[in-house]
């Protein structure tokens, strides 16, 4: 059988979704129909979980279930303060995030991708715990006490809390709300793909987010993030850009944080970012830090007519939150848990195996040729 290659599968529609709308000619994108702008500036990370999974912005009532739920998840398990302890102090924040996420599959016994019921309580352990776990692995690699969080507070307060061990101010917990929400869903991106494709051979949700987080830690993907502070880190000042991305240029280096598979023009979520980054930036070394990335903007689409995407401006906000820069794609993977989970739900509602082919060029019915003979 001979099919058309679509390298990268670029293109290629593999499943009807209602989730998100990624509208790549005209740069919008809509959660449930419901477009990022407004998600972004007036709901809460827990609303747009709720409209993730469930399909619907949730009533009061509904909202205020839905958060005691995940509340009841607020806590580090014994088993993964044992496995954070004996962590080597250089493992990366993402690798310990993939191998503690794969314990807790571990500790879950009951969890197989069968039982409904049980996969919805798995999901909201997942997005409870995500946050209480990538605070306790930052304080456990800085030898500092893991930080319990508190009932009362939100998901995105509850992170900054644990991470900085001091309640954090509204302007920040807003800001941390609006950048969960602008990374929490975006189609069949590469990670989303990996987690549906595991679940897809009914495997478990903790194997299809563990995988996940595995895929969205490549630099062509979520790890672009971490890549653009370091990009602004070694550019240093405004002069300096059009040198070092000329230099880049030349030796066909991909510079991070520009070009996206489906958006031919500004990615949505990078124009909320960059107003939000321009919100943040109240130091002279924000303002520095500001001033660099909007002229890698310039000279990227003057030069190489390629926009920024969602992870241009977002490592700005992040230093403004006083989040080091080795966690920018586990923040990335906290907002993402929710479009992977609604994603995983949607997929077993109407399973069938993933299963691409390949179109075959090597050769066949070679002769073969014992050991000792070759
Ligand atoms: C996101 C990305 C992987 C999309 O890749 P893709 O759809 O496969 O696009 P291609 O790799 O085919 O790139 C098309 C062309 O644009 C160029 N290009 C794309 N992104 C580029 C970038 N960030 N810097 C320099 N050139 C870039 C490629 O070199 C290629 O040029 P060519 O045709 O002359 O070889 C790519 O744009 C990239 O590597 N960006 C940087 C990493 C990043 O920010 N990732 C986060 C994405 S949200």
């Amino acid at each position: 059988m001979s099919s058309k290659v679509a390298k990268g599968l670029e293109g290629v529609a593999v499943a009807e979704s209602s989730i998100c709308s990624v509208d790549g000619i005209r740069g919008r994108l809509y959660y449930r129909g419901y477009s990022i702008s407004d998600l972004a500036k007036y709901a809460t990370f827990e609303e747009v979980t709720y409209l993730l999974l469930e399909g619907l912005l949730p009533s009061k009532d509904e909202l205020k279930k839905f958060s005691d739920d995940l509340k009841t998840f607020y806590y580090v398990p014994t088993e993964l303060k044992t496995f954070l302890a004996n962590i080597p102090k250089e493992a990366l924040p993402m690798d310990i995030l993939r191998s503690a996420i794969s314990l807790l599959g571990c500790i879950d016994r009951q969890n197989s991708a069968y039982d409904y019921e049980k996969n919805r309580q798995t999901i909201k352990r997942l997005i409870a715990q995500f946050p209480v776990i990538l605070a306790a692995i930052w304080r456990m690699k800085h030898g500092q006490e893991i930080i319990p969080p508190k009932k009362e507070y939100s998901i995105s307060q509850n992170f900054l809390y644990m991470l900085h061990n001091k309640p954090p101010s509204d302007t920040n917990v807003k800001v941390n709300d609006a950048l969960l929400i602008l990374h929490a869903e975006h189609g069949f991106n590469a990670s989303t793909f990996v987690a549906r494709s595991i679940i897809s051979t009914m495997s478990d949700i903790y194997s299809a987010v563990t995988s996940a987080i595995g895929s969205l830690k490549g630099p062509l993907h979520g790890g672009a993030n971490q890549n653009v502070y370091r990009l602004i880190q070694n550019i240093k000042t405004p002069n300096n850009v059009e040198i070092f991305v000329d230099e880049a240029l030349a030796r066909k280096e991909r510079i991070p944080g520009f070009g996206h598979r489906v958006y031919k023009t500004e990615d949505p979520r990078a124009t909320i970012l960059r107003e939000i980054a321009g919100s943040v930036a109240d130091t002279p070394e924000k303002k520095i830090m500001l001033e660099i990335t909007k002229k890698c903007e310039e000279i990227m689409l003057r030069k190489k007519k390629l926009y920024p995407n969602v992870d241009l401006y977002s490592p700005t906000s992040y230093y403004s939150l006083s989040i080091d820069v080795d966690l920018y794609t586990c923040m990335f993977a906290l907002g993402r848990i929710s479009g992977w989970c609604a994603h995983i739900i949607e997929q077993l509602k109407d399973n069938r195996l993933i299963r691409p082919v390949e179109q075959y060029i090597g050769k066949l019915d070679l002769t073969y040729i014992p050991l000792e003979k070759r």
